[in-house]
This record gives C-alpha cells, structure tokens and sequence, in this order.
C-alpha cells in the first residue's frame, strides 16, 4: 500500500523534552501546510517514566495516530527495548549513540542512525539540548521543514532567556551536521511545505475551551484535575475578554455547585474535571436534573476506577455519565470524535443545556486531550447560539409550568414578578415542594419528556458506507477515527463493511442503530474499557446482539487492530 503520510515516534524519559520535541515537529509540519494528528503518553510523576509522542503528517485528512511509526528516535534504552517489536525492515531508527544508555541490536532491514544526542549535550554543558540535537537531526534525514521548525523553537524558548535560546539553536544545528556526516539511507521524507491553510493546530483540551468561549460561557469554576487541567488554563486566559469569570474552587463538589448557582442567576456556565471529579459531582447533577437547571460538564476521561491511571486513555465513563446519580436522573451524554469535535461540540453541548434546561455530559478522553490536530479555523460569526427560554412577564409566573416541550420558561433572579424557588426538593408547578405521588410521577415524565426531542436537535447519526454490509462497526469518542480508516481500508480490500458513529449517547437514538443494523450481517463494538460500555447499553436499549471488542491498556486502538477483528469475525 502507498503510504501518503508519515509516522514519528518519539520515546525517552520523561525530563528529557521528548514531549516538547514532538510539538516542535507537528506545529513545524502545520505550519508548513501539512495535516497533522498526534498522540502522546507519558507517566504521572514529573521526571522519570517512558515518555513518548507520536506525530503522524500528510497531505491528505487524517483521523487518527496509525498503526505504528516509520520512524522511532529513541532517547534511551527503555524507549528502544519497548519499541524493538515495532522495528520492522524498513523503518528508521536514529538513537542515541555512543555514550547513550544502550547499544541496540539493529534488526535486518531497519536503517539506523546512530546520533551522540547526550555527549554532544554534555560537550556543550547544555544537557537539556540533548533533545534539539535529536530535533537539528530528525529534520535533516527526514525534510522536516528547517524554517518553521526554527521559528517554532524560537516561540518556546524566547521566554526562557537568551542564553536557553541560543544554546538550543546550536544544538538544533549541530544536529543537523551530525546527521548529514551519516548521510541519508532511507526513503522517509515529509512532503515539501505547501501554501498553510486556515487551520488551527490545536489540542482537544484547548478546543474544548476554545468552544466554551465561542459558545458564550461567562461563569466557569473548575478544580485541577489531570487530563482535564488545560481547558481552564484556555479559558482563564481568555474568558475575561468575554467579561465572564473563572474560578478554581476547593473541590469539584464545589466547582459544580458554583456552576449550577450562575446558571441559576443566568449565565452560560459550566466545569471541566476527569473520571474521579465526575463521581464527586453526582448528587449536584442529581441537583440540575431536579431544579431544571441548565449546566455543562467536560468529562475528560482517564484510566479508572479510584485514582487510576491520570495520565493514561480510556472511554470507561459513559456508564457514570449516563446513570451517575441517585434517582431517576435525566441528562443529556454527547462524546466527541475528534479536535474539531471539541471545539463544534462544546458549543452543542452549552445550546442543550440552555434549550432543554437539564446536566449536559460531554465526553472526551485522554487521548484526545493531548493530542493536538490542524482543524479549520473556526468562524466566530457562523456560531449559532441557542438561549434558554425566559418569562415574557405575562401572566403569573411557574417556574415549573406544564407545557407542550415540557420545557418552563426561567426567569433570571430580581425579575418584577418572576421570583420562584429552585428547589432540589420535588416540588409542584410553582416550585413549592410537593411530595404526593401524581405530582412527583408527573414531575418525571415532565423532566424526562422534554428530552423526546433531542435527537431532532443534533445532527443525525453518521452512517459510513451504503447498501448491505457483512459487518457493521459501531465506535464512539476517538475510537471512531480509528473505525473510519479501518472502514477504507478494509473496503479497499473488497470487504462489504459499513460504520455508524454516534455522538449524542444518551438519550439513544434507538431507531438510529436499529436502522443500521439492519443492513448488517453482523454488529461489532469497539472500545476502550474492560466492560463494554456501550456494548451493554445496546443490549439493554435495542433487539442488537452486538460483538463486544475491548481494549483497556490505557492507549487507544489502531487501524489494524480493527481490521484483524474484523477479518477473524468473518
Ligand atoms: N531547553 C529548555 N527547556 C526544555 C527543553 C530544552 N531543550 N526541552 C524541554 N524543555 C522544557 C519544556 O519546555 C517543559 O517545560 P515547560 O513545562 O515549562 O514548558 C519541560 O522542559 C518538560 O519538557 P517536555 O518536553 O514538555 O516533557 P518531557 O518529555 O520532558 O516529559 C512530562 C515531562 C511531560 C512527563 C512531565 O513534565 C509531566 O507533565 N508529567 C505528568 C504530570 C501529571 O500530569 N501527573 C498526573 C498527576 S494526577
């Protein structure tokens, strides 16, 4: 098969700029016209541990991270005895070499580049330019562009002082020597810079706040959580050019509760938190579903259960995001696909909470957290914001009146004739509680009706592919990238294979997948947790029996994972 994109791997321990090396390398190549999509894992502790990044560039769209790399620069041994399996005939390996911490077995086939990253640090008392000289190298052998990788490292290391810029020019540069004495033996190069286009090259977590902003918020509280943290790193920076306000609070029961306390007095608001602040914020959703209120809450999904795995990728939420609270509890689940997602979806997510007044979800993961992926610059103009509905001031006001939708108008605080309790309490049309047994049943079918008409208000379930299949791939949250190019792939081989791929989980769209798998022969689900998540929420919700395929090793899936299971069903 042509390979129209390239994959480079990068591994070492963390605290050696491993992680920085591979940003430089995919804003370079984004600058420089090309498509980008990366992936990065690295350990909980700040030094130690392997660190890799992954950058895969091409001219064409891409969805996802890739099988595996055509190109590995290993920082030490730990990262060659870990990628070693992946060394096949035809793949670049440029290491650390003399004077690293190892000596690899170069495997028949694979073009090696021996570079003295470290001595050459060392020799120029600069030990943190070890990373640069694998950079000044990467971009000789392989046409990383020269011009945009300098400005990229000019960008970063201006703020770090004179002396850290020029020190790490050199290192740059004599890396680049290093590698032309060796001269170029392979057939890997990034295709030449093409004219950039309106993109961004942007990571789900800042798309995520880029989103909120574009999406209207002004009320944000949050409590740091890892892989969660950076969307509020986006938005304290720019939510005061909004005049909205940002506030870290003491805990996520707390940041949930301001969140729910804003909206109330009637501002756009919402939170960000990971897996464990999810759980912590169950009787406050449990709050929202009962009071009405509108609220917004980013679930960056991390390797669970308790403490877990921070730093690592899992999809395992969506059994907490649907059900996470006492009660019969109604909310509204969506997952993202991707970094576009992130941006689009967020201010989907910010429009349900208003119109339907109830906790909105919004799943996204630790891969897609951290990986960072040109997306089209979004056009501020062509965002359409939804607001909730308000008293016109006729009449008497009921904060929880019945109506058609069964959705009651608000009225925000200090409005003449609008003052009502927001009660967590059951209560009656008028907001007093009301414990008898009609209301509390009437109460339910209004709070769970209003939301029949969710699935006209979000974009129809994508279906890849026509006609009848032999299997169809059901995929959710980033795995769908994966599915989509397994899909192209696998039909370019002849093989009668269709993917659906919901965004809205919760309330499922249930005649959508029945649909779809009536064209198919035969159903396959997969996702990243021990579960399968999703899997039982089909069996629960539909007639579908699907094939549950899980991985949960804290990474995510590749094309060709798919493909074989695929290949092994039929
Ligand atoms: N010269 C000077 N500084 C350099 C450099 C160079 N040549 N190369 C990298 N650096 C800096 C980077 O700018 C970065 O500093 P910054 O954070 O101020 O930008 C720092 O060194 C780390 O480099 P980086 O490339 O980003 O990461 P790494 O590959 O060295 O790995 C991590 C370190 C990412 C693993 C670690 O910093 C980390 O974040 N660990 C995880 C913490 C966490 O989230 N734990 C979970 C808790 S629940």
């Amino acid at each position: 098969m042509e390979k129209k994109d390239l994959v480079i791997r990068i591994a070492g321990e963390g605290g050696e700029g491993v992680i920085s090396t591979g940003d430089f390398i995919a804003a370079a190549c984004a600058r420089a016209g090309q498509e980008v999509y990366t992936f990065k894992t690295f350990p909980a502790e700040i030094k130690g541990g392997y660190a890799m990044y992954q950058v895969r560039t091409s001219l064409d769209p891409l969805f996802n991270q890739g099988d595996t790399f055509d190109i590995l620069c290993a920082f030490n041994g730990e990262a060659y005895e870990v990628n070693r399996h992946r060394l096949v005939p035809g793949t670049a390996f440029v290491y650390d070499y003399p004077a690293g911490d190892f000596e690899p077995e170069i495997p028949d086939g694979v073009i090696a580049y021996p570079i003295p990253m470290s001595q050459t640090a060392k020799d120029m008392k600069s030990y943190r330019s070890k990373n640069m000289v694998a950079l000044g190298a990467l971009s000789a052998l392989f046409n990383i562009n020269e011009k945009t990788l300098i400005e990229v490292l000019i960008d970063k290391f201006k703020s770090k002082g004179p002396e850290n810029l020029s020190f790490n020019l050199e290192a740059f540069h004599k890396g680049k020597e290093l590698a032309a004495a060796l001269g170029k033996k392979d057939l890997w190069r990034v295709a030449d810079p093409v004219p950039a286009k309106d993109v961004l090259i942007i990571s789900g977590n800042d798309a995520v706040g880029l989103g909120a902003i574009l999406g209207g918020i002004r009320f944000y509280s949050a409590y740091p959580i890892t892989p969660a943290t950076e969307i509020a790193k986006f938005v304290a920076v720019h939510i005061p050019k909004v005049m909205g306000t940002l506030i870290q609070a003491e805990d996520e029961i707390a940041s949930i509760s301001q969140v729910l306390g804003a909206s109330y007095a009637g501002k756009r608001a919402m939170t960000a938190t990971s897996g464990p602040g999810l759980s912590l914020m169950g009787e406050m959703l449990g709050m929202a579903s009962m009071s009405e209120t509108p609220v917004l809450v980013v679930d960056v999904q991390r390797g669970g259960p308790g403490t877990g795995m921070p730093t690592k990728h899992e999809q395992s939420d969506l059994f907490l995001a649907i059900h996470g609270s006492h009660g019969d509890a109604p909310r509204i689940v969506m997952a993202v696909e991707d970094v576009g997602d992130c941006i689009h979806m967020t201010v989907e997510a910010l429009n349900l909470a208003e119109h339907y007044q109830c906790p909105v979800i919004l799943l996204s993961d630790g891969s897609l957290a951290f990986s960072t992926q040109t997306v089209p610059a979004p056009k501020p103009g062509a965002v359409k914001i939804v607001e909730r509905k308000r008293w016109d001031g006729t009449g008497e006001y009921k904060r929880y009146q019945a109506s058609p939708d069964g959705i009651s108008p608000m009225a925000d605080p200090g409005t003449p004739q609008g003052m009502h309790v927001a009660t967590g309490l059951e209560h009656g049309p008028a907001g007093a509680p009301n414990h008898s047994p009609p209301n509390h049943e009437a109460m339910h079918r209004k709070r769970f009706g209003k939301l029949k008409t969710v699935v006209d208000f979000v974009a129809p379930t994508q279906v890849d592919g026509e006609g009848q299949a032999d299997v169809g791939i059901i995929a959710w949250g980033s795995t769908i990238g994966v599915v989509r190019e397994a899909v192209a792939r696998l039909r370019a081989d002849g093989i009668k294979v269709k993917g659906f791929y919901p965004k809205l989980m919760y309330p499922m769209p249930v005649a959508h997948y029945e649909a779809f798998a009536a064209t198919c022969n035969k159903i396959l689900v997969p996702e990243v947790n021990f579960q399968g998540q999703l899997s039982h929420f089909i069996r629960a919700e539909t007639a579908i029996m699907p094939i549950s395929m899980t991985i949960c090793g804290g990474v995510p899936f590749t094309p060709i994972q798919i493909m074989n299971k695929v290949r092994e069903i039929l």
